[in-house]
């Protein structure tokens, strides 16, 4: 097995992160010093997956804890207000990014009485504990997930939900991960993921990482795929679940969740319980980011479509819950999703 993969750390006081839009040809890791800096990397996809944009923004909120030069309260309070504001402008779907926000103003909340150089002990203590509890929540998930995969099981995924969608492991990956070290995994369909490929890009590079078969197709295989009967199953992760079990990921998962019910076949999600946004009653409500034309309408600056072509670009859709067979979380497996299913994960 490969070493552990976390794509975000915290390192001397650093944010350390790994460049995923230079993946799978280059690994480069950046040294980030400032919160400006974690926000560009999240709004470029240099660090993205819900739950890796939240480990990544809580660590901007602690670089901006370090960063302040104010000495008294009141100017410390309102650098931390500007990164909080900041970082929460940078991907609108992403419910972890909130999450995890939040997290980091409860300790200002908790803690602002204290002298600064405490308070900042106690963010940078909070953002590592985000992140470690991330990856442990992954890892449950991953063993909850494995138990619904049967032997020789033939997996389809979309995007990115591994290892480096979070802070370490993945959901949906992590479940896959977790089924082939028991054994169960014959191969893993892995959806190129237009348009920006974070399933050829990412995914595949995480499967060859870790050994476990697989193959690239182009988003519009899996129809025929499942027709065939060459796909067992479908799982996937989620950048927010509103309260009902309605799932906001990767544009093209809908179109996913269709054939699956279409050919028969079980759609799981996979997300730890910081996905969910018991805010909204339903997924009508869940904001979707609309990211630049040029991300469908160029690849590398060589024009796909001609330039006077109006683009329409959202990074994401919404699956209805009655299309998911089940969630899968780190609290437990809701199936099938339902509003009281998802209410007693947060009363456990
Ligand atoms: O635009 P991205 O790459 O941030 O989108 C990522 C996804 O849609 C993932 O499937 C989702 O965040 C779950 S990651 C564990």
């Amino acid at each position: 097995m490969a070493l552990e993969l976390r794509p975000v750390e915290w390192v001397d006081d650093r944010v350390r992160l790994l460049d995923q839009t230079r993946l799978p040809g280059e690994e480069v890791w950046l040294t980030l010093r400032s919160w400006r800096a974690v926000a560009e990397a999240i709004r470029s996809l240099r660090v993205r997956g819900a739950p890796a944009i939240g480990v990544a923004a809580a660590m901007g909120v602690a670089l901006a804890a370090l960063e302040s030069r104010a000495s008294d309260r009141e100017s410390f309070l309102a650098d931390l207000d500007g990164a909080l504001k900041g970082l929460a402008a940078t991907r609108p779907t992403a419910f972890n990014l909130f999450w995890a926000l939040d997290r980091m103003r409860q300790v200002v909340e908790a803690h602002g009485h204290l002298p600064l150089g405490e308070l900042k002990v106690r963010l940078v203590a909070e953002a590592r504990a985000i992140h470690e509890a991330d990856v442990l929540a992954n890892r449950t998930m991953g063993r909850h997930g494995a138990s619904l995969i049967p032997p020789a099981s033939r997996i389809l995924t979309h995007c990115n939900a591994g290892a480096l969608a979070t802070g370490g492991y993945g959901t949906a990956l992590g479940v896959v991960r977790a089924a082939h070290e028991a054994g169960k995994v014959a191969l893993v369909w892995v959806d190129e993921t237009r348009p920006v490929l974070q399933g050829s890009r990412l995914t595949a590079w995480e499967l060859v990482r870790e050994g476990i078969p697989h193959r690239v197709i182009a988003d519009a295989t899996a129809a025929s795929l499942m027709a065939r009967k060459e796909v067992d199953l479908v799982v996937v992760g989620a950048d927010r679940i509103a309260a009902n079990g309605d799932t906001a990921n990767k544009v093209g998962t809908y179109a996913l969740a269709l054939l699956a019910r279409a050919h028969g076949l079980p759609f799981y999600v996979a997300a730890p319980t910081s996905t969910i946004d018991l805010g909204l009653p339903s997924g009508d409500a869940i904001p979707i980011e609309e990211r630049e034309p040029g991300e469908v309408s160029q690849l590398h600056g060589i024009l796909l479509a001609p330039k006077e072509s109006p683009v329409f670009n959202p990074a994401f859709d919404v699956t209805p819950a009655e299309l998911i067979t089940a969630i899968i979380t780190e609290r437990g497996v809701v199936k099938p999703p339902s509003r009281e299913g998802i209410h007693r994960l947060f009363t456990l």
